[in-house]
């Protein structure tokens, strides 16, 4: 057994709704485990249970059965409370709709969550901002930037507060094929920095950057099967 702890370990994870008289299990049975410095891929059509899947994984929602576990804590029977906090200091989200605030600079949307950290520095906004290549558009409105800027301000966001575990749901549906790969290049610099990173995407070139890949169908996780092409070792199971 590996000595590095996993920045995230779900077992045996179930989210069912109900639909009417009808259950309907978003996520059956799923397991995963990532490491840091891991960059893992969540492909599957629509439906599949991609984003439910991150939900779980980043605490926003909890599962009808099984555990979630991150960077060492079973966080699946923390109170709402202590979840917050959780969230906060150990897990970025990056969605495909951006969610900045448009009155609020640059700087002042990357810093937001150091305000809830009580841990508010300009340095490490500054700081964080340069990682992700907008240290020219510290002063700048989000109105005033284009889509794969405002996708840098997400993602430098996402990271003030140093998570261990970066989920991106669709992180690059909306924008354009350069700014598509500046992002994935930024995750590669987080990934190689210890970063662990999930990313769903219908997008198969853009999860051929991910080391491993992984497929959900129905709430499954799907065998390898022939019509996804990917490099060679890139589609392994979990
Ligand atoms: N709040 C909810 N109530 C009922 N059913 C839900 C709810 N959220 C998701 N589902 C169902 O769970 C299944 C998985 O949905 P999910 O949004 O996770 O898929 P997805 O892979 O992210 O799809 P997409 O690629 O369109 O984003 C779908 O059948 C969906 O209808
Ligand atoms: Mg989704």
């Amino acid at each position: 057994m590996s000595e590095i702890t996993p920045a995230l370990r779900v077992e045996g994870l179930w989210r069912s709704y109900q639909r009417g008289s009808e259950t309907v299990h978003a996520l059956a049975d799923f397991d995963l485990e990532v490491m840091p410095g891991e960059m893992v891929g969540i492909v599957g059509r629509s439906g599949s249970g991609k984003t439910t899947f991150l939900n779980q994984a980043g605490c926003l929602d909890r599962p009808t059965r099984g555990t979630v576990t991150i960077a060492g804590v079973d966080v699946t029977e923390l109170p709402e409370e202590e979840l917050v906090g959780f969230r906060r200091d150990h897990i970025g989200f990056i969605f495909q709709l951006f969610y900045l605030l448009p009155t609020l600079t640059v700087a002042e949307n990357v810093g937001l969550p150091l305000l809830f950290a009580r841990a508010e520095s300009a340095d490490r906004v500054r700081e964080v901002c340069a990682q992700v290549g907008l240290e020219d558009k510290l002063g700048v409105l989000p109105g005033n930037l284009d889509g794969g800027d405002m996708q840098r301000v997400a993602i430098a966001r996402a990271l003030v507060n140093r998570p261990e575990l970066l989920l991106a749901d669709e992180p690059t549906g909306r924008l354009e094929r350069a700014s598509r790969d500046a992002v994935l290049e930024i995750f590669e610099s987080l990934r190689t920095d210890g970063l662990a990173i999930i990313m769903a995407t219908h997008d198969l070139e853009q999860a051929a950057h991910c080391e491993r890949v992984i497929e959900l169908r129905d709430g499954r996780l799907a065998s390898p099967k022939e019509d996804i092409h990917l490099p060679a070792g890139n589609h392994a199971p979990v």
